[in-house]
């Protein structure tokens, strides 16, 4: 009998804890009858220091008066209770007192965003109306894993401080308490060096006049900027009081192509190849075996060190590009002299006198899974295990802590369903997938799971990629609900209900996001095409549906079935707020054909990726040399030609220096009288042809960029 009560009130609990949509889900929760009434006069009280500047972030959110305490009536109080585990609290409301204790003033920040989920969702847009009523209930919760992590690349593209603040705020909603800040790779150097200042008031920069080429993203112009230490320093701090350490990444010995463009002295020595990389120079390594790097990089990972109080400093350690020390007479040298076989123990070297430096300032290193790679690694180092999940497993059997973040379910800079934006390489996935991660399912034994410190949320930003590098809203469609998903997991370990989490997320704590600004992804709209007659279904109430019919791109409020011939010129999305669905359309929208076609220019063909690629769409070809004014690429179809969409694109989006730059476009109806269809923009395209073309003739209207060839790809054509 005891035994179904209990039950019947745990299922109670389960009930009113979905009702109330928290996230991440506490680990007990109970609900009962009545209510806390909150009214502006509501006095806050902190029994402690540390408790006050928990109250002082509580106040900054609702619309109190300050009230003085006078021992009567009600009041929410906080305080910290060492009995409690370190980032765990208990929260209490009833009828007449709110009392919220923490193990540590983490914990008691923590349990105030679990009151905050209990409020109107208006109180993220401080627009909270007061009073409001506070079920009354008994919280008792601490997070399953001590490492939640979210990632920003701030060095592909430039993020200012105000974003990246804004990004600290909402990991703090959900709970989250890591900020690995990537603050340095190719693109871009981001942090200001005092002992080195040419690294960020050059390295932060490329494209125009800086010796960084113009990779991602921007491209004639130059792009970029950076952190200076105050400004980091006050980041750090604004963090703290959010209970967010960030951990700074400066990513070594590879990824330093921006720091070699400032110092090429650090590199190997030989010369590079232009001939197989497109005419870029593809050193990005540290020479391991020159002695003086290891000075220059102890000068400023101690400046590093100074800014971030964290326990651990990133260094970085994935993808270097191993033909860069087996090249180097110096590197080899270093190898026979030490008996060393594989470049992997080089780098093992390296990194071991990185962290002596990390020692030496009393820091630890955090990795990335290739660092250890040479078998000797420091067993101090936390391990970040992002290439995938055997990578993880290695890393925790050899005794690592790890963070667990293999890109198929943790990088979300990759696309959330087919058509969507974002990258490929590693998965398509959305908040199901992480939501559903399960390391049991994926074969870690209960060793290798007592190393797993937790979980990180990645965005690598170069797939702002042809996209306006400047738009928050991208960001948050690819972080968001994504990262809601990932907080939940790095919380909470209880059993998982894919279903009850989805309606949350779309229901209140969807409201949740769009009283924070998020524009986050609402999931898809359900498009069909049936007699006639194209319908589209939103995933849940209170979105409104919009459309668009090619070659317009103007969006119509949807209000019902439409009937057409030609479903495949209509894209559908959902919004709400500043959320959006991805756009969704019926299955012959993607429809591809390659007819036949004959591509010649005036420049000279390359051996190695002829023009017969293009005819054959097998991919990109190249020219021997770049273009000047004038030099033409022209396109024959074989019959006249009628499509809805045709895609053009020189160069790759991440090279744009091998793209044709200013070009004037035209296309034929008959092959040989041509007419202006529009200029190459990023060296490409988008024709939407309004009668059957024979021919498309793209002519220069300035010289290239100067290197050594230039890129054509095949035509991507829609019917
Ligand atoms: C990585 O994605 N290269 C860590
Ligand atoms: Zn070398």
């Amino acid at each position: 009998m005891k035994r179904i009560t209990i039950f019947l009130l745990s299922l109670f609990a389960a009930e009113q804890i979905s009702a109330q949509a928290l996230i991440p889900t506490p680990r007990h929760a109970a609900f009962e009858a009545g209510h806390f009434l909150l009214t502006s006069d509501c006095p806050i009280i902190a029994a402690s220091d540390e408790a006050q500047t928990v109250a002082d972030y509580l106040d900054d959110l609702l619309p109190l008066r300050r009230s003085a305490f006078l021992g009567l009536g009600e009041a929410l109080i906080l305080d910290i209770d060492p009995t409690l585990p370190q980032e765990g609290y208990r929260l209490e409301v009833g009828e007449q007192r709110i009392t919220l204790s923490g193990g540590t003033r983490d914990g008691l920040f923590y349990g105030v965003q679990t009151l905050l989920q209990l409020l109107p969702a208006e109180v993220y847009s401080r627009r909270l109306s007061l009073p409001c009523e506070v079920a009354c209930c008994r919280v008792e919760d601490s997070p399953a894993y001590a490492y939640r992590g979210s990632h920003l690349d701030v060095a592909r593209t430039w993020m200012p401080l105000e974003r990246v603040k804004q990004h600290i705020d909402r990991m703090a909603f959900h709970k989250l308490n890591t900020l690995h800040l990537h603050l340095t790779d190719d693109e871009g150097w981001r942090m200001e060096i005092l002992s080195h200042p040419r690294l960020a008031q050059v390295g932060g920069f490329r494209g125009g006049d800086s010796p960084i080429e113009p990779v991602y993203g921007r491209w004639d112009e130059k792009y970029g900027g950076y952190f200076t230490q105050q400004e980091l320093r006050e980041l750090v701090e604004y963090a703290r009081l959010r209970s967010v350490e960030i951990i700074p990444e400066i990513d070594l010995p590879g990824h330093s192509r921006a720091f070699a463009r400032v110092y090429p002295e650090i590199l190997c020595d030989y010369q590079p190849s232009l001939d197989r990389s497109a005419g870029y120079d593809v050193r990005n390594a540290f020479c391991a075996s020159r002695e003086e790097n290891f000075s220059i990089l102890e000068d400023i990972l101690r400046e590093v060190c100074a800014i971030f109080p964290s326990k651990y400093i990133h260094i970085g350690g994935d993808e270097v590009e191993m033909s860069q020390w087996r090249r180097c007479p110096r590197c080899q040298q270093l190898m026979r002299e030490r008996g060393w076989e594989e470049p992997a123990q080089l780098q093992e070297y390296f990194m071991s006198r990185l962290i002596k430096i990390l020692k030496s300032n009393g820091k630890e290193p955090v990795v990335w899974n290739e660092a250890i790679n040479g078998g000797t690694l420091e067993k101090s180092a936390l391990v970040q295990g992002w290439e995938s999940v055997k990578a993880c497993r290695k890393a925790t059997s050899e005794g690592y802590q790890t963070v667990v973040m293999p890109g198929q379910y943790f990088y979300f800079d990759m696309r959330q369903s087919a058509h969507e934006e974002g990258h490929v390489w590693a998965a398509i996935f959305d908040a199901e997938k992480v939501y559903n991660f399960d390391l049991t399912k994926l074969g870690f034994t209960p060793e290798e799971q007592r190393r797993v410190a937790g979980f990180e949320g990645t965005f690598f930003s170069e797939a702002y990629i042809g996209h306006n590098p400047e738009s928050d809203s991208y960001l948050d469609f690819m972080l968001w609900p994504r990262t809601a998903a990932l907080a939940e997991i790095c919380w909470h370990r209880g059993p998982k209900d894919w279903p009850a989490f989805r309606r949350a997320l779309t229901g209140l704590h969807g409201e949740r996001m769009d009283a924070m600004s998020i524009g986050h992804r609402l999931f898809p709209p359900v498009v069909t095409y049936s007699q006639g007659e194209l319908s589209a279904r939103a995933d849940q109430e209170g979105q409104q549906l919009f459309y668009t019919v090619e070659p317009d791109s103007v969006e119509h409020p949807y209000t019902g079935p439409i009937r057409t011939t030609e479903p495949q010129r209509y894209r559908f999305r959902a919004r709400r707020e500043e959320a959006r669905s991805p756009w969704v359309a019926h299955a012959s929208y993607y429809a591809t054909i390659r007819p036949a076609v004959h591509f010649t220019s005036s420049l000279p063909e390359s051996e190695k990726a002829p023009f017969n690629r293009i005819d054959s769409y097998k991919g990109a070809a190249w020219t021997t040399r770049t273009h000047r004014a004038g030099d033409w690429l022209r396109f024959d179809f074989a019959e006249p030609l009628s499509c809805r969409e045709i895609h053009l694109q020189t160069g790759y989006l991440h090279l744009p220096r091998c793209t044709f730059r200013h070009a004037k476009v035209e296309v034929s109806r008959d092959g040989s009288t041509f007419e202006p269809a529009g200029e190459l923009t990023a060296g490409a395209i988008t024709l939407r042809p309004e009668f059957p073309i024979r021919a498309i003739r793209i002519t220069a209207t300035s010289t290239g960029n100067g290197e050594e060839r230039v890129i054509i790809q095949s035509l991507k054509i829609k019917v």
